[in-house]
């Protein structure tokens, strides 16, 4: 028997793409360059999957295009809003994902962009590798205790739980905005806000945890800012799209925000240039899941939902 043909549009790590050459005949990237949709199309003939990246958009023209052989398509990601669901689910393609694995890596690095931006730690960096520290001084690149201040979470899902817990450690009184309040056994002492109001004006930090998609875009806008605290911290390790990025800049020139650390935008890798001026805003490249570990639970995750769809099942991953 033939084993069934995988287009995998990126370099994996290399256990995965193992697994994938074990299990299918595995069309690896080469080059692990970025593809767009017709690139795509050019290596599905015959595919019965595709593994792709939330770096690549599979809009409905790639989606309506895609032979009749592909069955499922797998992201290596959590977030499937690059995606067309809509033309996934008219075409009857089931769309699996990679959940949880990834919550804690996340939850890490949105810790990381909140206590990197309060503390300047950009700043820092730069003075040093810019040859232009010359010794401590009492009042040099004073930042913000986050300790103990109220952290805001816009999206309480998995990865803005596993946020809440390690602000615990930090003494943050935790509020959240959602759709709908948690079960109280989710909550652990966090405050719910059914409306956008009160909880901004409780968020000396605010970390945006929802997911991306037309329901989020551009949530934190200038409105919105003004309802903040003057003064707050703003982090963003979800997707870009939440930020209406001249509403942010704007802010973060009038010290409207303080500070923000982001590691998603709007139109990655080419982010607003306005960023590229400002000192008060650390900048990563996207690095939310990026540890071995996550990276490879995230592999095996969608291959094994790939699997399942393939068999004829319904893995716990399937999002559409
Ligand atoms: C995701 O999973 O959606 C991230 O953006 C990539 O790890």
């Amino acid at each position: 028997m033939p084993k069934p043909i995988l287009v995998v549009t990126r370099r994996l790590p290399e256990a995965i793409e193992a697994r994938a050459s074990r299990d299918y005949e595995a069309r690896l990237s080469a080059d692990d360059a970025m593809v767009s949709g017709a690139a795509i199309l050019a290596r599905a003939e015959g595919a019965s999957a595709i593994l792709c990246c939330p770096a690549e958009r599979l809009d409905a023209e790639t989606i309506g295009k895609l032979p009749g052989s592909v069955k499922v398509i797998g992201t290596f990601s959590v977030g499937f809003d690059h995606i067309d669901m809509a033309a996934a689910r008219a075409r009857g393609l089931p769309v699996v994902n990679t959940p949880d694995v990834l919550s804690v890596a996340t939850a890490e690095c949105a810790m990381l962009l909140i206590l990197a931006a309060a503390r300047r730690a950009g700043e820092g960096e730069r003075l040093i590798r810019g040859r232009g520290w010359d010794g401590w001084a009492p009042t040099q690149l004073m930042g913000t205790l986050v300790s103990g201040r109220r952290l805001g979470i816009f999206g309480m899902g998995r990865i803005g739980r596993e946020l809440a817990r390690m602000a615990a450690g930090f003494e943050m009184a935790v509020h959240y905005r959602d759709q709908t309040r948690l079960p109280p056994e989710l909550e652990h002492g966090a405050t719910f806000h059914e409306s956008d109001d009160a909880f901004l004006a409780c968020c000396d930090v605010l970390s945006l945890n929802a997911p991306g998609g037309e329901g989020t875009r551009h949530w934190l806008n200038a409105a919105r800012i003004a309802q903040l605290p003057r003064g707050a911290i703003v982090a963003n390790a979800a997707r870009g799209t939440l930020i209406d990025d001249a509403a942010l800049i704007a802010a973060l020139r009038s010290g409207q925000v303080a500070a923000a650390g982001l590691d998603v935008y709007n139109n990655e890798p080419k982010l607003d240039a306005g960023y590229l001026e400002l000192e008060n805003v650390v900048l990563l490249p996207h690095l939310g899941s990026a540890t071995t570990r996550t990276r490879d639970a995230m592999g095996h995750l969608v291959l094994d939902g790939i699997d399942a769809v393939l068999a004829g099942q319904t893995p716990s991953n399937r999002v559409g």
